[in-house]
């Protein structure tokens, strides 16, 4: 097995991995799909990933074919890792396992945080017995978009962010979930291809004390990732997000310890469609608020 970076020509290949790989895990294990739509769809994830983070995709090559891939992403604080996966035909041969280790080597003394699914215990064991542990329980939810949304005041006001919004979005992630990446938040901001939404709350003094962005894309329709002082505050963003026109119905990851956040969300008509947890290899604080993850980019 060889492990290198990815090549700028193989962006149509991973995506194809990324497709058929998780199709097919679901499809055998848990009689569904992830990706709904084509293979191209998932150029989403080589594409954004490539922009934030050019050659932080390390691919597993056996025999000339690609065996398998992973996207990490160096921050301040922390490094991501998301998404993995391993071609069907080369599964349980430790191709994951090799990509692991050689990020968690490249990560140094830096904590690795990823998202991983409670639901795919390959995913799940692959990770805890690389050393990582689950912190905290997500509910994947999901909102129709004609669900109603009434919602007691918030005491505060929500906008769309803009770009001098920056600073402060970055301080408060920082305070509540003790992780920095300013790249990631200035291309939601930037919003330069199109797919991203970002909220922000002011509270009465006009402070931020809450962001949310989201995605909109064939290959990815999610709410988040963000950060609230409060469950109030998330509810008025999520709202927010909930009144944008989309192409879907978008996936919500939302703290499963937050009851009056899910109970609102289930009064909604909210329905769970899977659970993640965050996995910590290395220091982790716990969070002084809300914290909502995403897996584009996997932010953890
Ligand atoms: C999850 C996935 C990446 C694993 O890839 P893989 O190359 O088959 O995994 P590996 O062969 O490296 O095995 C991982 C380890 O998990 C272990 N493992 C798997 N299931 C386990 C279980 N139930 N209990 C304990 N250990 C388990 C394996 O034994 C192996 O450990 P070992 O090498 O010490 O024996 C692959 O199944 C995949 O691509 N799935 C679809 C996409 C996906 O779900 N990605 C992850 C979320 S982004």
């Amino acid at each position: 097995m060889i492990l290198r970076s990815l090549k700028p020509d193989e962006a149509a290949e991973v995506a194809a991995l990324i497709h058929r790989s998780t199709n097919h895990w679901y499809r055998e294990k848990l009689g569904s799909v992830i990706f709904g739509g084509e293979p191209e769809d998932c150029l989403v994830f080589p594409q954004t990933y490539e922009s934030l983070d050019p050659g932080c995709c390390l691919v597993a090559e056996i025999d000339g074919v690609l065996a398998g891939s992973c996207f990490y992403h160096p921050r301040e604080t922390h490094v991501g890792l998301g998404i993995m996966n391993a071609a069907p035909e080369f599964a349980g041969r430790g191709v994951a396992r090799a990509l692991l280790a050689e990020i968690i080597r490249r990560a140094g003394d830096l904590p690795v945080r990823l998202v991983s699914s409670a639901l795919n215990l390959d995913s799940y064991s692959l990770y805890t017995k690389a050393g990582f542990r689950p912190v905290a329980l997500f509910q994947d939810m999901v909102l129709l978009p004609d669900d109603v949304l009434e919602l007691a005041d918030s005491a505060g006001s929500v906008r769309r962010a803009v770009d001098g919004d920056l600073p402060a979005m970055l301080a408060l992630e920082e305070a509540i979930a003790g992780v920095r990446r300013a790249p990631d938040l200035r291309h939601f901001l930037a919003n330069d291809d199109g797919h991203w939404t970002t909220f922000v709350h002011l509270d009465e003094s006009g402070c931020l004390d809450g962001w949310l962005a989201s995605v909109d894309h064939p290959g990815s329709r999610l709410i988040g990732p963000g950060v609230m002082r409060e469950e109030r505050i998330t509810l008025a963003l999520i709202r927010a997000q909930q009144a944008v026109a989309r192409g879907g119905a978008p996936v919500i990851l939302v703290p499963a310890a937050a009851s009056a956040l899910t109970g609102q969300l289930y009064r909604w008509g909210a329905r769970n469609v899977e659970l993640h947890v965050l996995q910590v290899h290395g220091s982790y604080k716990e969070p002084a608020g809300i914290v909502m993850p995403t897996f584009l980019p996997e932010s953890g």
